[in-house]
């Protein structure tokens, strides 16, 4: 992370945290100096999670707060609601009568307020969602609100900067047109350091309540049958399509095609070939391989299905991979990063720790400190996390968009870009740092 060590006094600039979470940007703005003023959240459980981390009790539903409620402030921070526009959710956007209009509710306080900054975060789909007219919506209202705003969409995601997290989100950095000009954000991808799930997972011993953690004897036999599947085919190239095994079977009695080929969409057909394929080329080998399979309870639904996303590999162990249990089937990610937390549960499988990712780690990989106080319940606590931004990389915007020389020469074309005429006080990144 950039220059970590570096504190400045808090009240150095002060912020309002809107759809605060458990409080992402708050650590993150925190670190450099800010003194949060108002944070809100429709959410009770992460309302007391704040609560308990900062001293802050958060406000409710934001679109029951009038604009004059909300105290003046330099920065408006806002990692606003990302279901309309993600894609597991109904990706309606802003024609999602609640979700999707939050934004308007960020725009309505800006208009209030003015504040000299603000940053925003949201999926990556974003960028992508309604053939790029969401994305144009958002920057046309703030530019119209007065604003600098990097003109495309910043995709960011923790692993760039070596946190073994992939999590590609939309950043949206916003300077009132009086402070200062915004340079273009430049990220050459090059430069992404490798990244390694050690530097994030607890020893065992460090987990109080350890065996919550584990996989059980049921479930480690049902990863060991998929093991002897993936190591036991002959095939040119491991699966990049997701193995179904109700497909292993003559076509006549596969249960996909109850109803005939052609009421299914043509990728469906596609999957069905290919694995009836996979099928008939080892027909011997997995005929006997799914009579042990389903000798056990959890081969079945979406456990009887596998999608290996892990790459070319000479001999695959599932053991070294990073695993999750999805509804489309056991997805096998790298063993070298985690895919990006979400808020539904589908925590990852440390495969060679057996066992899953505990909170304390999902909060390491979204960079919070070890010091911040988890929920309580295990549920929420993932949740919280798997909704939360990245302190190390709201601290990344924030000092790209407060104008620090460092931050700037790496991540901006230009680092002689003028500076803003009007820094934080204390926040002077003029004369850079080392
Ligand atoms: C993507 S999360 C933001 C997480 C936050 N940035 C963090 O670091 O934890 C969006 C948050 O918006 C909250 N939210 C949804 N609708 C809301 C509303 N009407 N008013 C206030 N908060 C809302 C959700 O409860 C959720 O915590």
């Amino acid at each position: 992370m950039q220059n970590n060590e570096i504190k400045f006094p808090i009240g150095t600039f002060t912020y309002i945290d809107l759809f605060c979470g458990i409080g992402g940007f708050h650590q993150g703005m925190s670190k450099l100096g800010g003194e949060c003023l108002y944070a809100c959240d429709i959410d009770p459980d992460c309302r007391k999670t704040y609560e308990v981390n900062y001293g802050i009790r958060p406000d409710g539903d934001i679109t029951k707060v009038r604009a004059e409620e909300i105290p003046p402030h330099d920065v408006l921070c806002a990692g606003f609601p990302c279901q309309a526009f993600s894609k597991a959710g109904n990706r309606l956007g802003f024609a999602d009568a609640t979700k999707g209009t939050l934004f308007f509710d960020i725009i309505r306080i800006i208009n209030h307020h003015k504040p000299k900054y603000a940053l925003l975060e949201n999926v990556r789909n974003l960028a992508s969602h309604d053939h790029g007219n969401t994305w144009k919506t958002i920057y046309d209202s703030l530019v119209d609100a007065g604003y600098y705003v990097n003109a495309d969409p910043v995709i960011f995601s923790p692993h760039y900067l070596g946190i073994p997290q992939h999590r590609e989100r939309v950043f949206i950095m916003c300077v009132r047109k009086d402070i200062g000009k915004l340079p273009p954000f430049v990220f050459n991808s090059v430069k992404i350091p490798s990244c390694s799930v050690d530097s994030i997972l607890l020893e065992d011993y460090e987990i109080p309540d350890l065996d919550k953690f584990m996989l059980s004897k049921e479930q480690i036999d049902w990863i060991d049958n998929w093991n002897e599947f993936l190591q036991g085919i002959k095939c040119d190239k491991l699966p990049g399509f997701p193995v179904w095994t109700d497909c292993f079977c003559e076509y006549e009695d596969n249960p996909l095609l109850k109803e005939g080929w052609d009421v299914l969409p043509k990728w469906e057909q596609n999957f069905i070939k290919k694995n009836h394929d996979l099928w008939v080329a080892n027909k011997e080998f997995i005929n006997q391989w799914l009579v042990k399979a389903r000798q056990n309870r959890l081969f079945f639904g979406s456990k009887a299905k596998l999608e290996w996303q892990a790459g070319e590999t000479h001999s695959p162990n599932l053991w070294e991979h990073i695993m999750q249990i999805r509804p489309s089937g056991l997805r096998v990610k790298p063993g070298t990063y985690f895919p990006a937390l979400v808020a539904i549960t589908q925590t990852s499988i440390v495969g060679k720790k057996r066992r899953f990712l505990t909170p304390r780690e999902c909060a390491r990989l979204q960079s919070f400190p070890d010091s911040f106080q988890c929920d309580v319940k295990k549920a929420q606590a993932y949740k919280q996390f798997g909704n939360s931004i990245n302190v190390d990389l709201v601290d990344l915007f924030a000092r790209f968009r407060f104008g620090d020389k460092n931050v700037r020469k790496v991540y901006s074309q230009d680092s002689q870009f003028p500076q803003p005429k009007q820094l934080m006080p204390a926040l002077n990144f003029e004369e850079g740092y080392d």
